[in-house]
């Protein structure tokens, strides 16, 4: 393996770790009441997960200027509406997923009210990191504002919440390709299109070439990481996933697999990630982490 891209794999470690201590700074301490939904919070965020949310929120904001202290704030807020969003994703009501990240899902420990709670406090608690941290202090208000827009945005009805109701609407029925792939970029794109967008707003970039660069980079990507959990739910175990393999066929979503092959689905993501990878070329070397995402993202087995 060249030096360089030990260097960049180092640097994705050490990102990864610095997002499992904020992240568990930012979440309320499970001995201090109401203490049975903290630690649901806390169980849902902590130990386990790629974290390719908050690297993302740390490999664009560094690559454009941005101290890791200015990114903390964004990396933990992207993740935990992520985690929120596989809590209510796994609860009967939704997909009725028995195992995530490798351990019983949330209602499955904590029992199906709670689990909901402890999604409708996370997500509140992320624009509450947003909007008040103290590490943002040197980011000016307008960005700031911006940078809470991004998150509501990413996460709303255009975006993951309206994602996940156009995939509760598709089961059992076929979607054409187009309303396929708007679900995909709806229910996941829109949460990486958004950690890329925070990682440039905490660098104080909110328009011009390198932000029309990564806005491409951000919407090829999240496409593509969708497309290969897609892939993996056929291909992967269940030990490798750390979720139950096949879960999409049992339940009849659609899916890029079931709705294309394979093979098709395969050369899609990699197109997708082709694109990707092109659009950073104005970011020249400072690009290099989130080429190395970007592969991750169609090369990864979990
Ligand atoms: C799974 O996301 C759900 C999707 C939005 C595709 P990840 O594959 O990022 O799950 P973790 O965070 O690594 O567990
Ligand atoms: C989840 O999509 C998207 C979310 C917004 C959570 P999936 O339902 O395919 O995610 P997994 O496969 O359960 O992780
Ligand atoms: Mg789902
Ligand atoms: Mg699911
Ligand atoms: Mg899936």
């Amino acid at each position: 393996m060249r030096e360089s891209q030990l260097e960049m794999r180092a640097q994705l470690e050490a990102f990864g770790q610095r997002a499992e201590y904020a992240l568990s700074a930012a979440l309320p301490q499970s001995n201090s009441p109401p203490e049975r939904l903290h630690e649901a919070m806390r169980y849902a965020v902590l130990g386990g997960g790629k974290r390719m949310r908050p690297l993302l929120v740390y490999a664009t904001g560094t690559a454009l200027g941005a101290t890791l202290k200015q990114l903390d704030p964004s990396a933990c807020a992207v993740e935990i509406i992520h985690a929120y969003s596989l809590v209510h994703d796994d609860l009967p009501a939704m997909d009725d997923d028995d195992l995530r990240r490798g351990q019983p899902t949330s209602h499955r420990v904590y029992g199906e009210a709670m689990a909901i709670l402890a999604g409708d406090a996370l997500q509140a608690l992320a624009f509450e990191l947003l909007a008040g941290h103290p590490q943002l202090e040197r980011i000016d208000a307008r960005c700031r504002v911006q940078m809470l827009q991004t998150l509501a945005v990413a996460c709303g009805p255009a975006g993951m919440a309206g994602g996940q109701a156009f995939d509760l609407e598709a089961v059992g029925h076929e979607l054409s390709l187009t309303e396929l792939e708007r679900m995909h970029r709806y229910k996941t794109g829109a949460l990486i299109l958004g950690s890329v967008q925070l990682g440039a707003l905490s660098a104080a970039v909110s328009a011009g070439p390198l932000w029309d660069a990564l806005q491409t980079y951000g919407l090829e990507l999240g496409l593509a990481f969708q497309i290969q959990d897609d892939i993996l739910d056929v291909l992967a175990s269940t030990e490798t996933l750390g979720k139950r393999q096949g879960a999409d066929e049992a339940k009849g979503k659609p899916t890029y697999p079931a709705l294309i092959g394979l093979d098709r689905s395969q050369e899609l993501a990699q197109l997708h990630m082709d694109k990707a990878i092109e659009s950073l070329h104005p970011l020249g070397s400072e690009g290099a982490i989130l080429e190395q995402l970007a592969r991750f993202t169609v090369e990864r087995g979990y």
